[in-house]
């Protein structure tokens, strides 16, 4: 249902709006010099104080001088059906407000488009062709987030290039010194002040929590935010080139919605499909090719400190294309060989897990994470000791999935020259899905991995893949903004600190419990759960690592940290050590039709019940942070008249992550609807529960 509910030429200064159900109050103004203002209060209580927006530009200023022009509003109510997901149908409703600018000298037009939901606020600049140039070269944009109080802020550092850091808990006044305890190891792509990243998120001395992020980023740059810590301001932060241009953009233009996700319930911000809304609908025509699943990996045995290695041979002057591979001495320690692959391949058929992923499998890795690099990978040349095409035909017997993996070590330029070559070889040798990687710095270009370029990139490798039929699952890649609606082919990214770094020195428990509150909300992550084996040795180094982790709180990961390509990380021989947990793994689905969040606070603890999209059967995923916690599992959702069975994997009463992690139990209990389960969680521990009908 669409209502337009004022459109036409206007000599106003002011315009407000209210979201469908009033919760939320959007004022928007031109001041006395022309700047555009807007405010927001919610629930009665402002939120965010006058702030203006603005684009600067080396052509024109987009920044004052402005008139409105005319304003249009339209109230929105539709629903859609996305592919994949948390929901078989999502609800779009709104009441938008298009606010025309128009300037005389210099000469220059400006929209700015607003969407107010009742569970927050979109926003975008919209540049119309103008009399004048239709080039820009954006040097900054001037949006202003002004806030009404000292609130508590959970977020990572600005940085250019990686988002793979733990999350601080601060306030807008303690964010220097917070972003200063950072370590050595990220420091040096920083960016220097007080700036963080998106999708970050807020909460009020009242108990509102707001999420900041962007939606449909494309053609752009993301956005950090930069901190005022005494005056409780942000203002957004593009990530420049190393010109210091932040976009070229021939208009018209659209800019990525600025995003607000606003609740007083922390559970809202979880079942928010804000970001997905504003998103553009489906571009793929047929989707039947796009099918959710669960792999394996020949992945893990590189991280364990085992010394295996993605590389053959450990000849670092080795070049792809041009060494003749069979002529190296082969390392010994390359699990990406053949009769090593064809075990995953035999143990996921065995277990029903879809595909396996291997990484390795290609010329290049000798040298590839030195930074000597040029022409580094080629995605068409197996190793030697990779028998592809037996491989291949022993998959397709078994009716397994394979995944290719691209390293690109952040060759992205020479990536997409290979790439319709690289495409084409996944189809004839029947791969669905590939997992791509950008470590290190973006060469040849010294171009940043979240700048204009990149975000260009990443959509084209996207579309092009829609075009083979190839499901991507992307890593280093800029932080997901809900493209994955436009193209639901982008199955998943990592863009966070991922469960590799339990062999990194450890995620701390809180760690999974902030992650859906902020980085999924742009969409899936390739977290990689299912960790049985929590003690680990760091990565490289020999030394002990310790997971953050019990072994029951990595299945009630499924739940938490959805995604449609969600892998089973550990190794073949650890699920073989405690087959009835990794029963679990083979049960819980990865595509649903409802979500239920029970319970929520950032940080501490999150509680969610979700419905299979294929059956009848739903299931719980309950984490905590490092205290031990009883979630109260309110099973109100369970349709009335049924009889239910639900299978609890849970801590045994003397789980603790750090010092007894795999002690979990297994019992099944009879449960009607209404119901409330007193769950226990152990420290750094979680509950993982299927429910199924009995007839
Ligand atoms: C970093 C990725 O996050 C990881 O999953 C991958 O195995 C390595 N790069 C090697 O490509
Ligand atoms: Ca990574």
């Amino acid at each position: 249902m669409i209502v337009a509910l004022f459109t036409g030429i206007t000599n106003m200064t002011a315009v407000t709006v209210t979201s469908p159900g009033g919760a939320i109050k959007l004022n928007v103004e031109v001041d006395s010099s022309g700047t555009p203002v807007y405010s927001l209060d919610y629930k009665g209580t402002p939120l965010i104080t006058d702030s203006h927006l603005g684009i600067k530009t080396d052509e024109t200023a987009f920044t004052d001088g402005f008139r409105i022009e005319g304003v249009d509003t339209v109230t929105v109510d539709r629903t859609w059906q996305p592919v994949w997901g948390e929901y078989a149908t999502v609800r779009d409703h709104f009441k938008e407000l298009a606010v025309r600018l128009t300037a005389d000298n210099p000469d220059r037009n400006l929209t700015l488009r607003f969407r107010v939901f009742d569970d927050g606020l979109g926003f975008r600049y919209e540049l119309p062709v103008q009399n004048g140039p239709n080039y820009l070269t954006v040097k900054d944009e001037l949006t202003e987030f002004n806030y009404a109080g000292d609130h508590k802020l959970y977020c990572i550092p600005g940085d250019y290039d990686t988002d793979e850091y733990l999350w601080s808990e601060t306030t807008f006044s303690d964010l220097p010194s917070a972003l200063k305890s950072y370590g050595r190891h990220t420091e040096a792509q920083r960016v220097d002040g007080v700036t963080i990243q998106t999708p970050m998120l807020m909460k009020t001395a009242d108990g509102v929590y707001v999420n900041m992020h962007e939606a449909a980023l494309d053609g752009y740059p993301a956005m950090l935010l930069d901190v005022d810590p005494a005056s409780y301001s942000m203002k957004s932060h593009l990530v420049p080139d190393r010109l210091g241009v932040s976009a070229y953009l021939q208009m018209p233009f659209n800019t990525p919605w600025r995003t607000l996700i606003i609740s007083d319930d922390a559970r809202d911000i979880l079942a928010s499909q804000l970001v997905l809304n504003l998103n553009e609908p489906c571009a793929i025509e047929d989707t039947s090719w796009i099918k959710p699943m669960k792999f394996m990996g020949v992945w893990w045995e590189m991280f364990t400190g085992n010394e295996k290695t993605w590389a053959y041979s450990d000849d670092y002057l080795a070049k792809p294309g041009v060494t003749d591979y069979t002529k190296l001495k082969p390392n010994g320690r390359h699990p990406a060989n053949t009769e090593n692959v064809k075990k995953y391949i035999d143990f996921a058929a065995k277990h029903g897990i879809d595909g396996v992923l291997i990484e390795g499998w290609n010329e290049g890795w000798e040298d590839w994470a030195s930074y000597r690099k040029n022409r580094q990978f080629l995605f068409d040349r197996p190793y030697p000791d990779f028998d592809l095409p037996a491989i291949r035909d022993y998959a397709k017997e078994k009716g397994v999935r394979l995944i290719m993996h691209h390293e690109t070590a952040a060759n992205a330029a020479d990536y997409e020259l290979q790439l319709d070559r690289a495409f084409r070889f996944m189809k004839d040798n029947n791969y669905d899905a590939v997992k791509t990687g950008y470590v290190g710095a973006i060469i040849p270009r010294s171009e940043h991995h979240t700048s204009q370029w990149m975000v260009d990139h990443v959509r084209h490798v996207i579309e092009r893949a829609a075009e083979y039929e190839i499901m991507v699952d992307s890593h280093e890649a800029p932080r997901p903004t809900g493209l994955c609606r436009t193209f639901p082919n982008w199955v998943a990214q990592e863009s966070a600190r991922g469960g590799e770094f339990e062999s990194f020195g450890g995620n701390p428990p809180s760690h999974t419990c902030i992650l859906p509150f902020t980085r999924l909300k742009g969409g899936p992550m390739d977290y990689t759960p299912g960790l049985f084996e929590t003690k680990l040795s760091y990565y490289g180094e020999g030394k002990d690592s310790q997971a953050g982790t019990t072994l029951a709180r990595q299945l009630a990961l499924y739940l938490t940290m959805p995604s449609p390509m969600q892998m089973a990380c550990d190794l073949p021989e650890n699920y073989e050590r405690f087959p009835d947990a990794f029963q679990f793994i083979k049960d819980v689905p990865v595509d649903w039709k409802d979500s239920r969040y029970l319970e929520a606070e950032p940080n501490r603890y999150i509680t969610v019940a979700r419905l299979d999209k294929n059956s009848d059967d739903w299931y719980v995923g309950a984490i905590t942070d490092e205290n031990a916690r009883t979630a109260v599992i309110d099973l109100s959702f369970l349709p009335d008249g049924g009889k239910y069975e639900a299978t609890i994997y849970e801590d045994a009463p003397d789980a603790h992550w750090k010092d007894n992690p795999q002690s979990y139990r297994i019992r099944t209990v009879q449960v009607k609807p209404g119901q409330k389960i007193r769950q226990p969680l152990a420290p750094g521990g979680g509950a993982a529960i299927r429910i199924t009908k009995k007839n």
